[in-house]
């Protein structure tokens, strides 16, 4: 059984760059090879993590449907095409590998096909000790089912009051969906000052968290950011990978 690590917030508060980190902080503990799962369409996992992810998910399945249209090879079921297809838009690198779930591309009806794809990403996942996913921000992905059980949920708010209210009522669809976590954590990102927010303590307790960690607003990570480049090359002193680690450390990874 892997440990899945499920990434969620609203859009823009860092989500994609603290997936990436978490990625690879957990390389650099020996916790891999690590499944980067980018689940979120307007995201870009891979760059953050220095790869390049040709096709999605969401491209497999139409791929396989126009095939599947067109007749297929002799002895090929529609699960295997899937499966096969699945297996190439899987993005190899040294330490970790990634999948995109890119959107649903065309009409029609992807009961079938989510199925299938469901299973395949499971067994898929099953194979590496850790699975990170970076989630869209209405946890679609996580709502679909497409990994079922998540054990440690990391919930990312930016400091402000809103943006804490706003968490509040992801929590809340969170559970309305019935997405089960073994353990939550709260991160509190771009902070620009030292102490939390008094409202942070406040909203752990109300969500029944079991981490809250700020994360400061970092000039190094906001270039990589600007930039587009690979987080690999973040240093080791830098005050995020620090907070990354108090996760992990906190999470008993
Ligand atoms: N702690 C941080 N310090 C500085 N910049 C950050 C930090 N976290 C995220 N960013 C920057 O914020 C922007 C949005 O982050 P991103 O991870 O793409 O958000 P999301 O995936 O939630 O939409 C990026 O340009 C990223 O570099
Ligand atoms: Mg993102």
């Amino acid at each position: 059984m892997s440990y899945v690590i499920a990434v969620s917030g609203k859009g823009g508060v860092g989500k994609t760059t603290l997936s990436a980190m978490i990625i690879r902080r957990l390389i650099a503990r020996g916790r891999k090879p690590v499944l980067a799962v980018d689940a979120d369409p307007n995201s870009c996992l891979d760059s953050n993590l220095g790869v390049h992810a040709e096709s999605t998910i969401g491209r497999v399945r139409e791929d396989a449907r126009k095939e599947a249209a067109k007749g297929l090879a002799l002895g090929m079921s529609k699960q295997q095409l899937l499966e096969l297809k699945i297996a190439e838009s899987l993005v190899e690198a040294s330490d970790f590998d990634l999948i995109a779930m890119g959107r649903s591309e065309g009409p029609g009806c992807y009961c079938y096909a989510n199925n299938v794809l469901k299973q395949t990403i499971n067994t898929i996942s099953n194979e590496y000790p850790f699975v990170v996913l970076d989630n869209e921000a209405g946890m679609e992905n996580l709502s679909r089912r497409i990994i079922t059980e998540v054990d440690l949920l990391v919930m990312v708010a930016d400091p402000s009051r809103r943006g804490l209210d706003t968490l509040k009522r992801l929590h809340d669809v969170t559970n309305e969906m019935e997405i089960r976590y073994k353990k939550l954590a709260l991160i509190i990102n771009r902070m620009r000052r030292d102490e939390l927010p008094e409202y942070a303590a406040q909203l752990k307790k109300e969500i029944g968290a079991n981490i809250l960690i700020g994360i400061p607003d970092d000039l190094e990570l906001a270039e990589f950011g600007e930039e587009g480049k690979d987080l690999a090359g973040v240093p080791e002193g830098n005050a995020v990978s620090g907070r990354i680690d108090q996760l992990l450390g906190e999470a008993g990874i």
